[in-house]
């Protein structure tokens, strides 16, 4: 048998929905995060979704859609500085609290988040 995926383990696309719904209010509200997002974040959430649910080893949607997200290229147009990326992860910190995901697949899924926050990375402090 081959071993379930993260995205299998949490839930499946409920829980992915449920982490993204529980994601984006808190960007919104977020002083360094927000000034970066449109005011309609519906799109947004909608890629992020897409792109979840590939990232945790659900089914291609956002490459479907999209292509290769070759996502720290896409970030480039936003000056992402280390306090945003900690931004975005105490954001996400709190989504995951939201969506109940817990135990080691929360683990699994945090350093994959955490590397991949790093990696995006692209404007030193006070810069922005
Ligand atoms: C898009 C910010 C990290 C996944 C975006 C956008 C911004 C942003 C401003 C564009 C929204 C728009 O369409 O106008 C940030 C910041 C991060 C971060 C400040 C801090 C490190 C991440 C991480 C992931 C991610 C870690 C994945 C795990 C995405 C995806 C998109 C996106 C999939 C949509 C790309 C597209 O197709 O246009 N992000 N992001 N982001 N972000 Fe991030």
């Amino acid at each position: 048998q081959e071993p379930l995926t993260i995205y299998e383990r949490i839930g499946g696309d409920d829980a992915v929905t449920r982490i993204v719904e529980a994601f984006y209010p808190r960007v919104q509200k977020d002083p360094l995060l927000a000034p970066l997002f449109p005011e309609d974040i519906r799109p947004v959430m909608e890629k992020q979704r897409r792109f979840l649910t590939q990232f945790f080893g659900g089914p291609p949607l956002y490459s479907q859609q999209y292509g290769h997200p070759r996502l720290r290229a896409r970030h480039l147009p936003f000056p992402i500085t280390p306090r945003r990326a900690e931004a975005w992860l105490r954001c996400m910190a709190e989504a995951l609290d939201e969506a109940g995901i817990e135990g080691d697949v929360r683990e699994e899924m945090w350093s994959r988040l955490y590397f991949t926050a790093g990696h995006m990375v692209n404007t030193p402090e006070g810069e922005e």
